[in-house]
C-alpha cells in the first residue's frame, strides 16, 4: 500500500477516474461540483469543485470531519439539494437541469439515513412496502416483494411488527429494505450505522456487504468511522475540511466477501492508519 500522504495532487486526479471507465464518464459522476449554501445572514461554501466517478457495482464509502459536505454532496447526488455550479449525473443523464430535477435518474435512487424513518403507525412490511404503493404496485406485488425484502435484509417473521417493538439494528435493516423495495441501481446511505453500539454495527456491516453484492447495487456510503469505510469499501474518498474538496481516494483492495476478520490484517490496518493521518492533518490545520 502506497503511502498516501505524500501523493502529490496529480496522482489524487488520477485515483479519482475510477478503473475501466466508459466513454462519457462513470455510472455515477460529480464533475466541477461546488455548493454554497446562501442565507440571509450568511454564506457557507460548503463544496468546492468536487469531481468524482463513481462505477457501476462500486462501493464508495466517504470520509471527513464533521460540516465538510458530505451529506450535502449525498443530498445533491440524491437530488435534494441544487449544486451552486457543475453537474451531477446517474448513467449519463444529469440529476439537475437548472433548478429542475430529472425524475428518470432520481428513480434509480434509494436512500438511507442515520436515522430509519419509520412510519410508527404502519407494520415492518408496510414501512417496506411503501414506495412501492407511492409507484402504483399493486397490493399481493407489493406483499410478495416486501417479504422477500424482509428476508434478504434478515427481518422474516417481523414482518407485523411494529417500529417500536424493532431493536435500532431491526430498524435500520427495515430502512434498508424500504430502499431496496423498488430495486435501485443506486442506495445513497448518510451514516445509516452511527446511532447502533459497535457489536451491532460490525453484524450490519456484515449484512450491508452481503446485500450490496446480493443485489448489484453500486452504493455511496456516508460515515464517521474510517475502520468502516475501509471495511465496506472498494474506493475510500476522504474530504477536507470546509470547503469540502476531495483530499485523497484509496483503494482497497483486499478481496470479498470480507470477513470482520480481515480488521486484523497489517494491509487493512495500515489503510486505516494512513486514512486517520491524514483527517488529524485536517483537523490540525483548521485549529
Ligand atoms: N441548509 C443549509 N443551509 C445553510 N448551511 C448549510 C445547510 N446544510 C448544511 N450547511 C452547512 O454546510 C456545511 C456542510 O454541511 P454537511 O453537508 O451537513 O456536512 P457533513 O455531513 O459532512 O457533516 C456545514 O458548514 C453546514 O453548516
Ligand atoms: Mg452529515
Amino acid at each position: 500500500m502506497s503511502d498516501l500522504s505524500t501523493h502529490p495532487p496529480q496522482d489524487v486526479a488520477a485515483a479519482t477516474a475510477a478503473p475501466a471507465s466508459r466513454a462519457g464518464g462513470g455510472y455515477v459522476e460529480f464533475a466541477g461540483v461546488t455548493k454554497r449554501y446562501q442565507t440571509r445572514r450568511s454564506s457557507t461554501l460548503a463544496l468546492s469543485d468536487i469531481n468524482l466517478r463513481v462505477e457501476r457495482e462500486e462501493f464508495i464509502a466517504l470520509v471527513g470531519r464533521s460540516g465538510c459536505g458530505k451529506t450535502t454532496m449525498l443530498r445533491i447526488l440524491a437530488g435534494l439539494v441544487q449544486p451552486t455550479e457543475g453537474q451531477v449525473t446517474v448513467d449519463g443523464t444529469s440529476v439537475w437541469n437548472g433548478a429542475r430535477r430529472d425524475d428518470q435518474a432520481l428513480s434509480k435512487l434509494g436512500l438511507v439515513f442515520q436515522d430509519s424513518n419509520l412510519f410508527p403507525w404502519y407494520s415492518v412490511m408496510d414501512n417496506i412496502a411503501l414506495p412501492l404503493r407511492l409507484r402504483g404496485v399493486d397490493k399481493k406485488e407489493r406483499r410478495a416483494r416486501a417479504k422477500e425484502m424482509a428476508e434478504l435484509v434478515g427481518l422474516t417473521g417481523f414482518e407485523r411488527a411494529y417500529p417500536r417493538e424493532l431493536s435500532g439494528g431491526m430498524r435500520q435493516r427495515a430502512a434498508i429494505a424500504r430502499a431496496l423495495s423498488y430495486d435501485p441501481d443506486i442506495l445513497l446511505m448518510d451514516e445509516p450505522f452511527g446511532a447502533l453500539d459497535a457489536m451491532t454495527r460490525d453484524k450490519m456491516n456484515m449484512e450491508l456487504q452481503r446485500i450490496s453484492i446480493a443485489t448489484k447495487a453500486t452504493v455511496v456510503f456516508v460515515t464517521h468511522s474510517i475502520t468502516e469505510a475501509v471495511f465496506l469499501a472498494d474506493r475510500v474518498v476522504l474530504l477536507s475540511a470546509r470547503p469540502g474538496q476531495i483530499k485523497s481516494v484509496t483503494k482497497v483492495a483486499i478481496p470479498r466477501p470480507r470477513t470482520l476478520d480481515a480488521q486484523t490484517d497489517a494491509g487493512f490496518q495500515e489503510t486505516v492508519r494512513e486514512l486517520r493521518h491524514q483527517l488529524t492533518e485536517e483537523e490540525e490545520r483548521e485549529s
